[in-house]
């Protein structure tokens, strides 16, 4: 039988999304309460990091032991695949292990080969295009706080990366509208703005996006990767710094978050990600409970 992947939003129905969200809250006010919950007993999570993390790393770290399995962190400093075996041989003998592999690397394509090879379920931990394991934080924590996203306005502010193109693609699944204002030249994906033509508004105006918005968001400058590139884009971006200038056009009780990790008095100044409308440490908390909801449902254990 083929697994079930996760390598982007496309992947889950709108249906399985609304599903797997409520039961992010629900495994959450089980965890905060001290529900004991461990469907995943015996079950083994690879995780190959070809980047650095912190969240992800230790969200699913924590998710998978909280949850009575566990989880080993591989990085390619230490496997045969910092040696050059090649990702499908890689594929095939650790998915013959293991319950479920989490994948942290650059081009989407390998990610892609590994998940063609696998035999188990494979979750996207980042790519250079993608990171769709964010926007399940990102979606359950602006339930969370303001209910339904559907029909809200969403602010994107700053580089078309891979966090740009996940709220592209959740824009598409979970029925919202998406502003994007970024430079010239650090524009989203063609083919993917093509594809999300009715649902995004793209401009080079980060006012114009975050006018009447009911959520901004935003992302490092130069992600992992584009470090030599850090001075020209902190130059390119300034005007796209979430300010309270920029949070002043937004809805009165807008959200703001940013998937972290943050540089204060670049693409946001510290009284915004440390003001009141800021989630980003509820967002952080989210990947642990949203994740475990993504596990168990690839896993097929719920109760
Ligand atoms: N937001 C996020 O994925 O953080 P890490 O790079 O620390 O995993
Ligand atoms: N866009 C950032 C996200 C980090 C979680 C990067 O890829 O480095």
């Amino acid at each position: 039988m083929t697994p079930r992947h996760f390598l982007t939003l496309m992947d889950l129905s709108k249906d399985e999304f609304k599903t797997l969200i409520a039961r992010a809250i629900e495994l959450k006010s089980m965890q905060h309460s001290g529900v004991r919950y461990e469907p995943f007993k015996n079950k083994v999570l690879a995780m190959i990091f070809e980047k650095s993390s912190t969240r992800t790393r230790v969200s699913f770290e924590a998710a998978m032991v909280q949850c009575g399995g566990s989880a080993m962190f591989l990085s390619p400093r230490d496997t045969q695949l910092g040696r050059g075996e090649p990702i499908e041989d890689t594929a095939r003998v650790l998915s013959s292990m293991v319950d479920c592999v989490i994948v942290r690397t650059y081009a989407h394509e390998e990610l892609e080969r590994f998940a063609k090879y696998s035999k188990v379920p494979v979750i996207n931990a980042l790519t250079d295009m993608y990171h769709p394991c964010q926007l399940l934080a990102d979606i359950q924590t602006y339930i969370e706080y303001r209910g339904s996203i559907q029909g809200k306005k969403v602010a994107w502010v700053g580089d078309g990366n891979n966090m740009c193109h996940s709220y592209m693609r959740a824009a598409l699944q979970f029925d919202f509208e998406l502003a994007v204002a970024s430079p010239v030249g650090y524009q989203p994906n063609t083919d993917l703005v093509n594809q999300c033509r009715d649902s995004i508004n793209l401009s080079t105006d980060p006012i114009q996006a975050v006018t009447d918005a009911d959520l901004v968001s935003t992302d490092v400058w130069a992600s992992m990767g584009q470090e030599e590139e850090h001075s020209k884009r902190a130059q390119i971006f300034a005007p796209y710094q979430v300010n309270s200038r920029l949070m002043s056009f937004a809805k009165s009780d807008a959200l703001f978050m940013h998937c972290l990790p943050a540089h204060r008095g670049e693409e946001v100044s510290a009284e915004v990600i440390d003001g009141p409308q800021s989630v980003v440490w509820a967002q952080a908390e989210n990947r642990l409970h949203s994740q475990k909801a993504l596990l168990e449902f690839l896993l097929g254990n719920e109760e």
